[in-house]
């Protein structure tokens, strides 16, 4: 392996998401891996529609694969902030793809690896730097064989390393007890909390993991605003 190669981790992609990358090192490494993780309405599909929206005005192409919503929905629900997101929809810098339809649609039920392939031949095809997979909880229930799970996400996570795409893999919260392998696969984990205190809600970030990558991992303010997700240097309370 090449000194240049090994130096590239010293590159970083901003998250798209405000206050984000200082917390970071100054951004994602480009061609990781990274876990967005987080109970119901925390923000997870905003934060991979603000990842892809910052690619897409840097020229570079990103992939949004749904698995469990309709791509119609998501997109009627992101186009409420001023992103611009329909004018990369139109330049086709930013592509959906409704996995869950063929999934979920197909009449028969398919292994990890069918997924993961069919997944990195779309990545090929259409030569995207920034892919968001949303959301990776919904095919734990409906793979044939969920046993596979490790060996096969590893296989892929290696494949991505190899494109060099930047990839948000967004799950649902499940208790620390209960830590699925994406949380030790990935390249990083970003958890979005929210939590009821003196009848508010607090919304925050935290940085669980992040490879390489000195790092803070107490909890950070997070604000929904009409950009979207912005995170603030200070604890949220
Ligand atoms: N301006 C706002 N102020 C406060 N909360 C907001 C605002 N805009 C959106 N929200 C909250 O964010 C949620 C949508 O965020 P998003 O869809 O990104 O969350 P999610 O974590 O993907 O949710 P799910 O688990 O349902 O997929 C809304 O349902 C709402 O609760
Ligand atoms: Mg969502």
């Amino acid at each position: 392996m090449y000194v240049g190669e090994l130096l590239k981790s010293l590159d970083r992609v901003s998250t798209g998401v405000p206050g984000l990358d200082d917390l970071i090192g100054g951004g994602f490494i480009p061609g990781r891996v990274y876990l967005i993780v987080g109970p119901p309405g925390s923000g997870k599909t905003t934060f991979g529609i603000q990842f892809l929206i910052e690619g897409a005005k840097n020229e570079e192409k990103g992939l949004f694969i749904s698995l469990l919503e309709h791509p119609k929905i998501i997109t009627q629900d992101m186009l409420r902030y001023n992103f611009g997101l329909l004018t990369h929809l139109k330049s086709k810098r930013i592509l959906f793809y409704d996995m869950g339809e063929s999934i979920f649609g197909a009449g028969r039920r398919f292994t990890w690896s069918e997924i993961f392939e069919n997944i990195l031949r779309i990545i090929e095809a259409e030569g995207v730097k920034r892919v968001v997979i949303d959301s990776f909880t919904s095919l734990e229930y409906s793979v044939l064989d969920p046993e596979h799970k490790r060996m096969a996400l590893g296989r892929f996570i290696r494949k991505l390393h190899e494109r060099g795409v930047t990839c948000l893999i967004v799950a649902e919260m499940m208790s620390s007890e209960n830590y699925t392998e994406d949380y030790y696969l990935t390249d990083g984990v970003i958890v979005l909390h929210h939590f009821m205190r003196n009848y508010q809600m607090v919304r925050a970030l935290q940085v669980l993991k992040m490879h390489g990558v000195a790092h803070d991992s107490n909890l950070k303010k997070l604000r929904f605003t009409e950009e979207g997700l912005r995170v603030y240097p200070e604890a949220p309370f």
